[in-house]
């Protein structure tokens, strides 16, 4: 597994607004959504492109446009909703499929509740985004979901991860290619396993409480 966590003053500072507990629903939805734009970049570095050739009002010249099948994007429900939009907005073509998935907060095992994907992933290149990555397992299941289903690249996208979560995603990926994508590394876990110091419930903040 490749873990990139990025590094950038403007990631840092969007990240800390995003923590207060003060920040308001609708600023806290738009910097997800700012924050994954500026994490796709890193994420997309890897992306499948294959060369073409164009003409320009000049000359002829070569450049390179994304290979076909185009790729894959996973929003894990509720939370990575909130990055869809910032994803997309870098990558306009991407096809996307959602997993709906809850952590059961008693066993702190992940629940798969929808799914809507591709039959085959044979050969598709995915990207999971999820903003939170606590104890690690409901990212590892959606990632194990897709390589049952013949995904062969892997790119998971977190706002904030921790080193419990990291090493979960590490030993699910096996030798097989996945790169984990963090906006940050946190300290760890508290009692219930929520990161600490974290920014709370993601998708509560996002959505409000689905109670
Ligand atoms: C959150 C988060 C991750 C998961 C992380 O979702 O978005 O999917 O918890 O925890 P883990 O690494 O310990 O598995 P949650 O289950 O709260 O669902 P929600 O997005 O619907 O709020
Ligand atoms: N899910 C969240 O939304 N936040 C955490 O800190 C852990 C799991």
């Amino acid at each position: 597994m490749r873990l990139v966590i990025a590094e950038h003053p403007l990631i840092t500072h969007k990240l800390t607004v995003l923590r207060d507990a003060k920040t308001p629903q609708p600023t806290f939805r738009m910097l997800t959504e700012e924050l994954m734009t500026l994490l796709a970049y890193e994420a997309t570095r890897e992306v499948r492109v294959e060369p073409c050739t164009i003409e320009t009002p000049v000359a002829s010249t070569t450049g390179v446009q994304l290979t076909h099948p185009l790729p894959l994007v996973v929003p894990i429900l509720r939370a990575g909703l909130g990055m869809l939009e910032g994803m997309v907005k870098l990558v306009p073509t991407a096809e996307v499929g959602f997993l709906g998935m809850v952590r059961d907060e008693e066993t702190l095992q992940p629940v798969t509740y929808a799914e809507r994907l591709p039959d085959s992933l044979s050969g598709r290149q995915c990207f999971v985004l999820d903003p939170m990555l606590a104890t690690g397992g409901s990212l590892a299941a959606a990632i194990k979901f897709l390589f049952d289903r013949g995904a062969d690249d892997v790119t998971a996208i977190c706002l904030l991860g921790t080193p419990e979560g990291v090493e979960a995603i590490r030993e699910a990926a096996g030798d097989r290619h996945v790169t984990l994508v963090l906006g940050a590394l946190d300290e760890g876990l508290n009692e219930q396993s929520y990161i600490v110091p974290g920014l709370g419930d993601a998708g509560d903040r996002l959505y409000g409480t689905a109670d």
